[in-house]
């Protein structure tokens, strides 16, 4: 198997075909970021945009308005090549467009069918284990129920294909005591699934700092722990998941890289960065992958899991991910390493997590391949 040990050495295409045939896991991957596209222009089909525009709040349609990959969709989101919404400049268009998608479900067969549709893509490309990320308030707030949401995650979660947990994103941008109520009401319904929770959305407006008792809450529950930082903001936002929410695992949290103390404990400590290149550079947090951290925090010991964060808002794969990473300098051994990372670090017992190891061990020695 030819090997890419240096950045810009092409990838061979045997090992693109070995990494699109392997067992795979997501650890960090938002259930509405990985919605076939198709599936999104059938529902911008479905639903007149004076229906969908009718529901959204003034300021978040002056700021939809803002940008100019949302502004076609407001007045005629058929004519506009579906593509052209999912470009940014900036962590906040990013996150206004994932935002505008949100009008768009409006019924529990709209989020039911998301979730098929998704399932259906990971099967297909081999992932067999997913932590599937669902930002529950969004689906709430278009009037479906929470009886709704859980009872589509648990019907859905059991069909075959990929094995999916689902972890709550409580969504910071809707404060501490909003995203307290939220954990409450999906606790009160409790899907089978549930495995931990998240914090997504706006870091500088709402760090991790402020959300002490929601996650003290989502311990005593039993729930693990997740959290979105030092991807907009700089590792003291790392520091503070750890040492306030005591999270087992950060998503993203590349900005570590900033502080050596903090890289060293993350390495002793063993807590894993839920790491998703394309999504770093295309919110604008990383320049390019020359630059990406992914190749010194793995060098320095760091536990790492490669994630796609949301494939279609960044048009990529898996499989894309890890030949990026191999362009970053990451030889072929250790993307396959790093890849037995999505299955050491998910929030799963440890004879399962053996099950789907051993899967990958068969699978590499069916291909003769050794790390
Ligand atoms: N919601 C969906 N993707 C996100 C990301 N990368 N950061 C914060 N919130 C998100
Ligand atoms: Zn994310």
């Amino acid at each position: 198997m030819t090997s890419c040990t240096s950045s810009n050495t092409p990838v061979s295409p045997d090992f693109r075909e070995f990494l699109a045939g392997m067992p795979k896991a997501e650890l960090h991957l938002h259930l509405r970021g990985a919605m076939p596209p198709g599936f999104f222009s059938y529902l911008l089909e479905k639903y007149p945009p004076k229906l969908v525009l009718g529901d959204v709040p003034k300021r978040f349609l002056d700021i939809f308005n803002r940008y100019d990959n949302i502004r076609p969709f407001l007045k005629s989101p058929t004519a506009v090549p579906i593509q052209t919404l999912f470009k940014y400049c900036s962590f906040d268009q990013f996150l206004a467009t994932y935002l505008f998608t949100s009008y768009f479900f409006r019924t529990a067969a709209d989020f039911r069918n998301l979730i098929k549709a998704v399932r259906s893509e990971l099967t297909s490309q081999n992932i067999v284990y997913a932590e599937i990320t669902v930002s529950l308030i969004e689906y709430l707030n278009q009037g479906i129920t929470m009886e709704e949401l859980t009872l589509a995650l648990d019907e859905t979660a059991d069909e075959p294909g990929v094995e999916v947990m689902w972890i709550a994103d409580l969504v910071r941008n809707t404060g501490p005591l909003k995203t307290l109520e939220t954990l409450d009401r999906l606790l009160a319904c409790c899907p089978r699934r549930l495995v931990g929770i998240t914090l997504g959305g706006n870091e500088h407006q709402f760090p991790p700092a402020q959300f002490e008792s929601l996650y003290a809450r989502a311990r005593e529950e039993g729930l693990h722990l997740s959290v979105h930082a030092g991807e907009a903001l700089g590792p003291l936002s790392v520091w503070d998941a750890l040492e306030i929410l005591k999270v087992e695992r950060v998503g993203h949290g590349i900005r570590a890289v900033e502080d050596p103390t903090l890289i060293t404990h993350l390495a002793e400590h063993k807590i894993p960065l839920e790491i998703c290149p394309t999504s770093n550079i295309q919110t604008q947090v990383c320049r390019d992958y020359e630059s990406h951290p992914l190749p010194s925090l793995h060098a320095a010991g760091v536990p790492i899991s490669l994630n796609t964060d949301d494939p279609t808002f960044f048009h990529t794969t898996l499989v894309d991910e890890c030949l990026h990473a191999c362009t970053m300098g990451i030889d072929e051994s250790d993307i396959v390493a790093i890849l037995a990372g999505g299955f050491q670090h998910a929030f799963i017992p440890k004879d399962r997590k053996a099950i789907f190891l051993q899967q990958l061990k068969n699978y590499c020695g069916q291909h003769n391949f050794s790390n």
